[in-house]
């Protein structure tokens, strides 16, 4: 892999410094090209710089571009490991065939991944609840305004030491159920990782910010009576001793925490499902004491607790507001896996020497 180095190095965060979630960023980035007729060419590591754009460049205009979120964690014996990088490849090519984006060669970007990551290493942060996120994006980059395809892409990957994504870090979260707005419907694009997606919940998720909620747990488009997603995450409620976990509909983000968690949960003998779930249920449930716990999963998110749930403006408080036994034993078995912490039974830590 060719790398162009840099002259002057940044400044990197202080190792107890509050990183919060997204706000440094390192030295390098992995870059590639995509021309038709060339298809995708020119790899490379390159200082992460300030790039120049032509501002009738297509994804300014109508946000054609997919990406993806990993995380590096350095593990005890000092070597870097990546949570199962190459479901986040499978996936993104999945989003890159729904938003018209030519597919990509996972073994090159996953090359470049692991090149950055061993040229990055330093900034890899060690406190507890740390890692460096790695957001590998797709735009397109043809300078037109017509309403097609582009036939130029720029493939990049920048990295991100952070902290827990929720400020309060894991202090169970508040989620306000939307039931006017909508993040997605069948046919949608709901279940790619597009960034249109995350630009369209902005406007409910400002609105109940303001109300003093974490996030907006999104309904169904079509009765607004389903449960979804939040966004940021995907759900699980535990309901009399049942794991239950919205089915991929078509409109929900197939998540890979989800999908670990899924995992390890059936693995441990735990009932799961995977069914549609009406808010209903949920609140029916909480009224009736069967609402044990309720929690989020996602790359940014890991296995966020939640402690209230705000629908018709009525609050639900889960389990007093605390995290569950179930959400714990999630949470310590992921987590564990990405640290190193415990034996990687499934094979999810690829390690990068
Ligand atoms: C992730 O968990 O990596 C996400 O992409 C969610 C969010 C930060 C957009």
């Amino acid at each position: 892999m060719k790398i162009i180095k840099r002259e002057t190095l940044k400044q990197k965060p202080s190792p107890d410094a509050e990183l919060g979630f997204g706000h440094y960023f390192t030295d390098y980035m992995f870059t590639m090209k995509y021309t038709q007729g060339e298809g995708w060419h020119d790899p490379v590591i390159e200082p992460n710089e300030p790039q120049r754009f032509d501002l009738g460049t297509s994804i300014f205009h109508y946000a054609q571009g997919i990406f993806e979120g990993m995380k590096a964690f350095i593990q005890p014996d000092g070597s870097i490991a990546v949570f199962r990088p190459e479901e986040n490849w499978a996936r993104m090519n999945r989003s890159a065939e729904r938003m018209c984006i030519p597919q990509f060669p996972a073994d090159v970007v996953e090359e470049g991944m692991e090149e950055l990551l061993k040229l990055e290493k330093d900034w890899i942060p060690t406190k507890p609840g740390t890692a460096l996120y790695i957001r590998p994006t797709i735009v397109a980059t043809r300078v037109m305004l017509g309403v097609h395809a582009s036939t130029e892409y720029l493939f990049f990957i920048i990295l991100s030491p952070v902290g827990s994504y929720y400020a309060h870090g894991l202090e169970p979260t508040k989620l306000l159920v939307e039931d006017f707005y909508v993040r997605s419907a069948i046919g949608g694009t709901g279940e790619a990782k597009c960034l249109g997606n995350y630009a369209a919940s902005m406007k409910a998720g400002e609105e109940a910010e303001k109300k003093g909620f974490d996030q907006v747990l999104w309904l169904d488009a079509k009765d607004k009576k389903y449960v979804e997603e939040v966004g940021s995450m995907n759900m699980f409620f535990v309901i009399n001793g049942e794991v239950v976990t919205p089915a991929l509909v078509g409109s929900i983000l197939p998540g890979i925490t989800r999908k670990s968690c899924l995992q390890v949960l059936r693995d441990k003998g735990y009932p799961v499902s995977e069914r549609r779930i009406s808010i209903d249920e949920v609140i029916e449930a909480s009224k009736n004491g069967t609402l044990d716990e309720a929690f989020g999963t996602g790359t940014a998110a890991v296995i966020s607790p939640v402690g209230l749930i705000r629908y018709k403006d009525e609050d639900y408080v889960i389990n007093g507001g605390k995290m569950g036994e179930i959400t714990k034993m999630l949470y310590d078995t992921i987590t564990g896996i990405q640290y190193g912490k415990l034996e990687d039974t499934y094979h999810w830590r690829k390690i990068i020497k």
